[in-house]
């Protein structure tokens, strides 16, 4: 349980360092970069990429190579996920550039308080969502429906159960112990998000043969260094330089799965904010 919450201290301290240094005239990468750095000096790893999204895209966007973003009038989520050997925290946030987005960004903070505020053994999955929808509907926004909380699990990101943005009718009850993220998003477009452009962002599907040296060489470093969790171009630009060949090559093989960036359907602006829970004992993510 000591690396769950050492996990969750990491990416809450790693979430409000970048929250700071999220401005106007800022590149979105430098931020990127210089939050990635902090988890390693903090003792962790990565989960996943950090994201930062802007507006209507609500999740995974990731800084491309040579990614040339400048924060401007934004909504802008920072999500970081830190893991220790494979236990895992979550967490968001949302800062506002443009400075008239306060009740959207409030709307899905409220949410995720609102809900942590009930969660306990024995709840219900479809009450949490039930009262995060209430409190964003209640602002005025759509919670987004088709994004959801996740189960955490030993190197799985998004692991059982669904921890819903509505109540869905799920009645499955929270127990004591089990480690959750709950992530609201408020929208002030259709509050569903579809599939926009590519991320850089991959996971590892399955190991296949493949005849490219390099793609070789890519693979087994991927299989080795991230244990099936998500990892982004620009890290293994680091280590190898270009290696778009090969992940074209591997991707196309069937052997890495790229992931796209979510996008509000009727280009909504998004906020979201987000905690990992070890339900009936703490919020991890929380810094007090
Ligand atoms: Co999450």
């Amino acid at each position: 349980m000591d690396d769950w919450i050492k996990a969750g201290e990491i990416a809450g301290k790693a979430r409000d360092f970048g929250a700071k240094l999220i401005k106007k005239g800022e590149k979105l990468i430098v931020v990127t970069e210089k939050v990635e750095e902090k988890i390693y000096e903090l003792g962790g790893k990565l989960a996943f990429p950090t994201q930062i999204s802007r507006n209507e895209v609500a999740a995974h966007y990731n800084a491309f190579v040579n990614d040339e973003t400048v924060f401007d009038n934004d909504i802008v989520k920072i999500d970081v996920g830190v893991q220790i050997n494979g236990a895992i925290g979550d967490t968001a946030t949302t800062i506002d550039l443009t400075g008239e987005s306060e009740a959207l960004v409030k709307a899905s903070r409220d949410a995720l308080n609102n809900a942590l505020k009930i969660v306990k053994p024995g709840v219900k999955l479809n009450e949490i969502g039930r009262v995060i929808q209430e409190t964003i509907s209640n602002a005025g926004f759509a919670p987004i429906r088709n994004l959801c909380g996740h189960g955490l699990g030993e190197y799985q990101i998004h692991d059982s159960p669904s921890v819903p943005n509505f109540d869905n009718g799920d009645e499955t009850e929270l127990e004591e112990g089990q480690t959750i993220a709950i992530e609201p998003f408020a929208s002030t477009g259709s509050g569903i998000v579809v599939e926009g452009k590519e991320s850089e962002i991959y996971k590892f599907l399955e190991k296949k043969p493949t005849r490219n040296p390099m793609a070789r060489k890519v693979m087994a470093f991927i299989e080795e260094e991230y244990n099936g969790l998500p990892f982004a171009k620009r890290h293994l630009f680091k280590k190898f330089g270009n290696v778009n060949l090969a992940l074209k090559l591997l991707e196309r093989g069937g052997i890495l799965h790229q992931y796209n960036q979510l996008v509000d359907k009727s280009k909504g602006l998004v906020s979201q904010a987000e905690h990992s829970v070890i339900v009936g004992k703490k919020i991890t993510t929380k810094i007090e």
